[in-house]
């Protein structure tokens, strides 16, 4: 898998970064987690970029981060819920690696989101349920259409999400 990359996309709470982190670990690549990136870049937390700078230069900079990075191979990528809103890196997700869409409801997403203040689409709701089904409703289509493979989670662990993807990926070496 070193010659390819991996793209773990997801509504925020579909533990992106959680599995991302462990299969970094197990297949031994690097592991970058996007939003990390752009907090270490800005020197900023996410809630502070999104004050200060608004959520569109944040989408910009998110691209500009992904596409730049995403042009060397072996890398995992946890990538921010709303990577997909953009046309540039949805092509990025098709083409320049093997993505996976983990998928869950908004209910499973909202009894997994615990902290909202590094979240700061969903700080401000009274529902967050209520709020992760109108960015789902706007997102579907987008998350299913960038994915190669699509891992339904609403009934997994992390460390069984985890499995799925390896197993996929031995699939995917058989088959090359
Ligand atoms: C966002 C998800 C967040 C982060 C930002 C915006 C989104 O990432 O990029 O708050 O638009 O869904 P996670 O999906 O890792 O929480």
């Amino acid at each position: 898998m070193q010659d390819k990359n991996l793209f773990l996309i997801g509504m925020m709470g579909s533990w992106k970064s959680t599995v991302g982190c462990k299969l970094a670990a197990t297949l031994e690549m690097e592991f970058i987690d996007t939003d990390d990136a752009i907090e270490e870049i800005n020197e900023m937390k996410m809630a502070d970029i999104f004050k200060e700078f608004g959520e569109k230069r944040f989408r910009e900079m998110e691209k500009a981060f992904f596409i730049e990075k995403a042009k060397q191979p072996g890398q995992i990528f946890s990538t921010g819920g709303g990577i997909i809103l953009r046309k540039e890196n949805r092509k990025v997700l098709q083409n320049c690696g093997i993505c996976f869409f983990l998928e869950a409801s908004p209910q499973t997403l909202a009894d997994r989101i615990h902290n909202t203040t590094k979240r700061p689409l969903l700080t401000d709701s009274d529902n967050i349920e209520d709020r992760l089904k109108t960015i789902w409703n706007d997102r579907s289509q987008l998350y299913i259409n960038s994915a190669h493979h699509i891992i339904k989670t609403d009934n997994l662990e992390p460390p069984q999400v985890l499995n799925e993807i390896i197993k996929i990926l031995e699939v995917h070496i058989a088959d090359h």
